[in-house]
């Protein structure tokens, strides 16, 4: 999604700033953008290409300059077109521009203050709620940016993270944040801002994380901080080690590949050589919290929901707490009933979801003071915002399409499990071992998954002409089959829908006939005979059935009946081992049909926006 770099040097800052975007363009984006102070003049480029695009049109032009700003943007107010791309300008009259500015989230007075300052004289250019910032900075610019972004964001209502300057003030950036992540990070003589640490990876590792309603101001050999009333702050400079590796593709065709052939390493990393189950695992203090609570309420988006919605069958049938799984952006705008003995658990592969992060407030703010995130990086807001956390150890994932951030966070959610179990003395010594044996040897039987891939490629070649999906799993193989259609959709553009098994005859059986595909998730378990009894009545109505059968379910090859059977039974970790085909299928479906694997058309990789 939007990403934002700015910088005040002495020297040439275009290479900085378009390296920084470059990190950042895993997320997500359709246009990017980089202006830079030159010569006395504002001068810009912008892309509705990749960032390399834009940096062959930098170089042609010429644009290089000591301070600068630049962008990678994810439309929502106005098409993905170049005159919408940041920077935006605001100057009266044209060839005068004097402000650049770039905006990461939604402004959702725009309408109202785009009104202003037409009135005001201004002429807009875009269609965004960008631009009204810019001309609002301008409007109110006297001599002085920082004077004039604080006076501006005092009219702002929405999310917003923004990197302004000034033609004429040339070695000055200001930056403010409200809702959206913004990151200062300082140099010798020369800073940076950025919507995230890793965009300055390579430049520095001194990062102060700037909170809600800071402005900052940026000059070659001080920083300034004030907070949202206007009062001098400090805040802290913490050395930040960001993981920029792992962007080789190696054997791999994309990322997506790559990252689900990692989850052997990822999930075996998560579990960190644990050698007994202990609350403190989640930070200290946790076994009080754990001790006092007794309820969970789970909040998260997309992937991370699913992987919640799994959370639920472990921590209820383990731990007997009973567990609520809610998505993120309904939670915060629904009434509930809240309860200072509930333990809220966020889950967040980038720990920047805008409604995951919004949402932990939410419940913050109605006296639920217990939470817990579980969380891809221990230097984001969410880690920060959160008493208790653990951090996944998937390492960089670049795909949209989560895979390995989501085993992991399933990996984390069963040692969350067992810890609760543990603490409200439900957990036997005897049964704490056998549950860390079958947790060590997850990464050898995800292993054995993954060589099912000549199979599962097999039946992406039928897929792949296919227009509609449906996907069966019961108990906690319903959030798994969630996931697989989650992950045909987004990068197959295949329309899935996942069911229980149990409820398709309460409508979707309508829709079986000989063309639409039924992928079935068909572990053994105690449910297994009324699986089998769904699957008739989709085999009776013409339907083909694809299973993912465990090896003891007696589930055989027939007219209409596709089986790949699973190497092992795994019990209660077996939602962990029956998402890996399900990434397969999408993926080789997804290859079959030649879409963008990686980066799916209208997706970003970490939503930062409402
Ligand atoms: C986006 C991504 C998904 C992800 C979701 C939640 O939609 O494309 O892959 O599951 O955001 O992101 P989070 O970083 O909070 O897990």
């Amino acid at each position: 999604m939007c990403g934002i770099v700015g910088a005040v040097a002495q020297r040439d800052i275009t290479p900085i700033l378009l390296e920084g975007l470059k990190r950042l363009e895993y997320r997500g984006y359709d246009s990017c953008g980089v202006a830079v102070h030159a010569d006395g003049a504002l001068k810009r480029a912008r892309s509705t290409e990749r960032v390399a695009q834009l940096q062959e049109q930098v170089a042609k032009e010429h644009i290089a300059g000591f301070t600068g700003i630049a962008h990678t943007r994810w439309a929502t107010h106005g098409a993905p077109a170049t005159h919408n791309a940041h920077p935006h300008f605001s100057g009266h009259g044209k060839g005068s521009a004097r402000i650049a500015l770039v905006h990461n989230g939604i402004i959702e007075n725009h309408d109202e203050l785009r009104a202003e300052l037409q009135a005001a004289g201004y002429a807009f250019e875009s269609q965004t709620d960008t631009e009204v910032i810019a001309h609002l900075v301008d409007h109110l610019y006297n001599g002085d940016l920082f004077e004039a972004v604080q006076q501006a964001t005092r009219r702002l209502e929405g999310a917003y993270a923004i990197a302004v300057f000034c033609r004429d003030e040339p070695h000055r950036v200001v930056g403010a944040r409200q809702g959206s992540p913004l990151v200062v990070g300082l140099g010798k003589s020369e800073n940076f801002l950025a919507s995230d640490a890793l965009a300055l990876a390579g430049t520095t590792d001194q990062i102060i994380y700037l909170e809600d309603g800071d402005v900052v101001d940026l000059q070659l050999a001080r920083i300034w901080v004030v907070d949202h009333a206007g009062r001098p702050v400090e805040r802290p400079v913490h050395t930040v080690h960001v993981h920029t590796g792992a962007a080789e593709l190696g054997p791999y065709r994309h990322y997506m590949q790559k990252e689900i052939f990692e989850q052997p390493r990822a999930v075996a990393d998560t579990l960190q050589d644990i050698e007994s189950i202990t609350p403190e695992l989640f930070g200290d203090g946790a076994y009080r919290v754990f001790k006092e609570i007794d309820n969970v309420l789970i909040l998260a988006c997309g992937t991370s929901y699913y992987a919640g919605l799994t959370a639920r069958y472990w921590i209820e049938s383990l731990a007997k707490v009973p567990v609520n799984v809610e998505i993120a952006s309904e939670y915060r705008y629904r009434d509930t009933v809240p309860s200072p003995t509930t333990l809220v658990v966020t889950i967040s592969q980038s720990g920047e979801t805008a409604d995951t992060l919004a949402a932990l407030k939410h419940a913050r703010s109605l006296g639920m003071e217990h939470t817990l995130t579980i969380c891809n990086v221990a230097t984001s807001a969410m880690v920060r915002e959160c008493k208790l956390s653990y951090i996944t150890r998937a390492g960089v994932e670049i795909g949209v399409a989560s895979t390995k951030a989501f085993t992991t966070q399933l990996t984390a959610l069963f040692l969350l499990t067992l810890a609760l179990a543990q603490t409200k003395g439900v957990l036997s010594p005897a049964r704490e071992e056998e549950m860390l044996k079958s947790l060590r040897h997850l990464p050898v039987a995800i292993a054995a998954v993954l060589a099912l891939e000549p199979q599962i490629m097999a039946w992406a070649d039928r897929f792949a002409s296919k227009e509609n999906a449906l996907f069966l799993g019961r108990g906690m193989h319903y959030p798994i089959a969630l996931e697989g259609a989650l992950k045909l959709k987004e990068i197959s553009y295949i329309h899935a829908e996942a069911y229980p098994a149990g409820e398709l005859k309460h409508g979707p059986l309508a829709l079986v006939t000989d063309a639409m595909p039924v992928v079935t998730i068909a572990p053994r378990d105690e449910l297994l005979e009324k699986l089998k009894s769904n699957m008739q009545e989709v085999h009776a109505r013409g339907g083909e059935l694809y299973v993912f059968a465990d090896a003891d379910t007696k589930i055989m090859n027939s007219d209409g009946i596709h089986v790949i059977r699973m190497p092992e039974n795994y019990g209660k970790l077996s939602p962990i081992l029956h998402t890996i085909p399900l990434q397969l299928l999408a993926y080789h479906t997804a290859c079959a049909r030649g879409t963008d694997v990686d980066k799916p058309r209208n997706l970003a990789k970490s939503v930062t926006v409402e």
